[in-house]
């Protein structure tokens, strides 16, 4: 490889290579395709979601190297959407092409628990857990550490591929099923849960975005409103320990810190993801540069964009259900005022992301109350005053820079 060609910023004209096909790649695409950019996506599946709005799909699996290298030899850059990736498929694309973030950056985080000790050697705050590679083990780890979620250590996500577990009764048939290497973390009471955005290009500029605070739903993101109501000196802290994680990968691209606030106080680390994420959709509506325009930035070593904040805004995922229409339903919230609607193109399962709204205000407090109204609107369940913590049931909101939380 030209070192020198390199360091140069890869231009709109060029082709960037995506491996993963799924929303992330798909609004990725249409970013880049606005800013000029040609766009090659791998994925298993010739119709995923980015398929559209590809120049062109290499179907093949995340573990083939050749067809990943027929794909990064037609590209300027290469880049992931999905931690899923084989590392042989990392490393043939590095030979042939600038990969971004790099191998190594996604070999740390791609398995929880050597993400796990990669934050503990580095000092980073996290959660109790312990290693659990049999029954007994997580026996132990149940007797040692009380209430646990049980995670495979590769390959899980939107909460699947865990478990919650109370007793050490329940241990041989829950290792039965989730099989493997797992982890298990102490059951921790969360006063909130938090996200930071990094973008960090190869000269070591970063931008990060404000912190987002994030509502789950039996392990599936529901709500995100963008920017937390919180204390700022909590603020700074998050962004901080996001800034200093990128800067220890040497990150070139994004990278999301999901983080826990417990009840006690302590901010931990809950888990990295050095690519787009689901947290930031907002970032499109209410900040100045959305997170797929940061991200084409960061790899191609482009100047970062501005993340100034413009109000606020929040995210409502919408989930596959049983039956009907999901985008003729969901099309029907445009009718609130600030509300927007984003379609992955996806055939509706059952809990299956398929799209999201955002529903912007000036603060934080018509935000949340147009994103209400098209919850209400859509029924979808929980609401957005239902889940446990939502400033939108907080008497000091009508003070929209009330911070509910220190
Ligand atoms: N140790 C824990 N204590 C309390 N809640 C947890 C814990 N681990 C996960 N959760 C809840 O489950 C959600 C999903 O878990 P996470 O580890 O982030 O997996 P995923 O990769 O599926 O997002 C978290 O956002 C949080 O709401
Ligand atoms: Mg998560």
């Amino acid at each position: 490889m030209n070192l020198g060609a390199v360091q140069q910023p890869i231009l709109p004209g060029s082709v960037i290579g995506i491996l993963g096909g799924g929303q992330l790649a798909r609004m990725t695409a249409l970013a880049a395709r606005a800013m000029g950019y040609r766009i090659l996506v791998l994925d298993p599946d010739p119709h995923c979601a980015a398929a559209p709005v590809a120049d062109a799909v290499v179907a093949a699996p995340f573990d083939d190297p050749h067809a990943a290298l027929q794909l990064a030899r037609q590209c300027s850059v290469v880049t992931y959407e999905i931690e899923r990736i084989a590392p042989a498929v990392l490393h043939a694309v590095a030979a042939v092409a600038p990969l971004r973030p790099s191998a190594s950056v996604l070999e740390r985080v791609q398995d929880r628990m050597r993400q796990k000790r990669f934050l503990e050697r580095h000092e980073f705050p996290v959660g109790p857990w312990r290693p659990v590679n049999s029954a007994p083990e997580l026996q132990s780890a149940l007797a040692e550490l009380g209430a646990c979620r049980v995670k495979r250590s590769q390959g899980g996500y939107d909460g699947r591929s865990q478990m919650r577990l109370k007793s050490c009764a329940d241990a041989h048939a829950a290792f039965a099923q989730l099989g493997g290497t797992c982890v298990a973390e102490a059951e921790l009471a969360l006063a909130a849960e938090l996200s930071v955005l990094v973008a960090r290009s190869r000269q070591g500029e970063t931008a990060v975005y404000p912190v987002a605070a994030n509502w789950h739903d039996d392990g599936v993101l529901a709500y995100t409103l963008l920017p937390a109501l919180i204390d700022p000196a909590l603020a700074r802290r998050a962004s901080a320990l996001a800034v200093s994680l990128a800067e220890v990968l040497d990150l070139e691209g994004l990278l999301v810190v999901e983080m826990f606030v417990t009840q006690s106080g302590e901010l931990l680390v809950n888990e990295l993801a050095p690519r787009p994420h689901n947290t930031f959709h907002a970032a499109g509506e209410c900040c100045a540069t959305s997170q797929f325009e940061q991200f084409v930035r960061a790899i191609c070593g482009l100047p970062l964009g501005s993340v100034e904040l413009h109000g606020a805004a929040v995210l409502l995922n919408l989930l596959g259900r049983e039956a009907g229409d999901a985008a003729a339903d969901a099309a029907a919230a445009l009718q609130i005022p600030g509300v927007s609607l984003h379609l992955y193109g996806k055939q509706p399962r059952p809990r299956r992301k398929i799209g999201h709204l955002v529903a912007r205000g000036g603060d934080a407090s018509q935000a949340l109350h147009r994103a209400d109204r098209a919850a209400q609107l859509l029924g979808l369940s929980p609401g957005v005053s239902d889940v446990k913590g939502c400033p939108i049931a907080c008497p000091g909101l009508e003070e929209p820079s009330a911070p509910f939380l220190r």
